[in-house]
């Protein structure tokens, strides 16, 4: 019940989107937040299983990416077996580079499919220029991206652009504010969800990414802290403290992980084995063996769709008044247009649409749903 909800969340999103409707009706979503190269993209990357975010030194990021990762069990032998509902599991390097069954289609170009990664960082860097120019211009118009697999969780999140100080290139004087104010868009709504992403060889104090979450989110509600690069940190010293809530406590609390380093990049080194050396980091550390479970990509990614789905049911209420008050307002346009629209009238996607949500919506409410525990 809960993927088939959240697949019919990401599906009011195209609609609305597709036709120029924006935060008609407030769907949650994970957004990305952090200092410039504190690691967002590798963490994204490493969530998704495979190479296909624009990533390097310097503003890489221009626009906001939404990334609706969509699991899709398997259908070709190539990919072995088809993974249970919920369970969450990193690529494999025996996957082939053209692999039937994953994909990434985005929004912009409908009907087409991306079975190369490769392709799909052609096309967010092709229109991220397209809309920005080539030099490190920005722009808060979203591209939309689905990814579908059988090795990811259903999960919605944001990339956006870092934060930055000092203007370059064609970038504006004001590019921090401008930032900040595209950052601020997507995680002062109240159902968005913030993944708060700090280097932890940097101070947690000065984490610009945790300063912008605690002021949307003061109770820290809805704000999960990252760690990436502990690999890096100093002999002798670790994130133990900040995981105990002993420093910056956050009620989601946080989690470590390790990304591939620039080096690991070059040598273009495989996420498989970037996961596979991350969980080796985490089970060999004495500060962390004994928690390695609760460290790693994989139990962020676990924690994320748990979160999510808490977070769907939690604003369900919310969504179905709002639906409530749209169905309303495209009824009451349809009577005075005197009859029902036609096909190709986008009124018409967003009326059925809405109507098929509100059907499901009311079985999730009416019927037993499974209490889903935060407690691991
Ligand atoms: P973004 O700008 O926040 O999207 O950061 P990127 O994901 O592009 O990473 C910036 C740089 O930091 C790259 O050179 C990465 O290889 C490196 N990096 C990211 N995470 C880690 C990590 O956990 N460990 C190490 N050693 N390097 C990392
Ligand atoms: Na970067
Ligand atoms: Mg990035």
């Amino acid at each position: 019940m809960d993927q088939q909800l959240i697949s019919l969340v990401n599906k009011l999103q195209d609609v609305f989107a597709s036709i120029g409707v924006s935060n008609n009706i407030d769907l949650p979503q994970i957004t990305v937040i952090g200092a410039q190269s504190s690691g967002k993209s590798s963490v994204l990357e490493n969530i998704v299983g495979r190479d296909f975010l624009p990533r390097g030194t310097g503003i890489v990021t221009r626009r906001p990416l939404v990334l609706q990762l969509i699991n899709r069990p398997a259908t070709s032998k190539a990919n072995g077996e088809v993974k249970k509902e919920g369970e969450w599991e990193p690529n494999t390097p025996q996957l082939n580079e053209n692999n039937q069954d994953e994909w990434g289609e985005f929004l912009h170009l409908p009907g087409q499919k991306f079975h190369d990664f490769a392709k799909i960082r052609d096309e967010i860097v092709r229109d991220t220029e397209k809309m920005t120019g080539k030099n490190a211009g920005i722009s808060p118009n979203p591209i939309n991206l689905r990814i579908f697999s059988p090795n990811v969780l259903t999960l919605t999140l944001v990339d956006l652009p870092g934060l930055t100080k000092v203007p370059v290139g064609d970038q504006p004087r004001d590019i921090e504010k401008q930032i900040r104010d595209m950052l601020m868009r997507y995680i002062s709504k109240p159902n968005a969800i913030v993944l708060a992403v700090t280097a932890a060889n940097t101070d947690l104090a000065n984490s610009d990414g945790l300063k912008m979450a605690r002021e949307v989110d003061p109770e820290g509600t809805r704000t999960i802290g990252v760690l990436t690069k502990v690999d890096l940190m100093d002999q002798g010293t670790d994130v133990v403290d900040i995981l105990a809530g002993r420093i910056i406590p956050l009620r989601l609390g946080y989690v470590p992980v390790v990304n591939r380093g620039q080096r690991d990049i070059d040598q273009s080194k495989s996420i498989a084995s970037a996961l596979e050396n991350e969980k080796k980091f985490f089970e060999n550390h004495a500060s962390y063996a004994s928690k390695a479970q609760y460290c790693g990509t994989p139990w962020l990614a676990r924690k994320l769709n748990i979160i999510l789905m808490h977070h769907i049911r939690n604003t369900l209420p919310d969504i179905k008044a709002r639906i409530g008050q749209q169905l309303a307002k495209y009824n009451a346009e349809l009577a005075s247009l005197g009859g029902p629209m036609g096909e190709t009238n986008p009124g018409s996607v967003v009326l059925s649409t809405i109507t098929e949500f509100c059907a499901e919506f009311r079985s999730a409410i009416d019927g037993n749903t499974n209490d889903l525990s935060l407690n691991e």
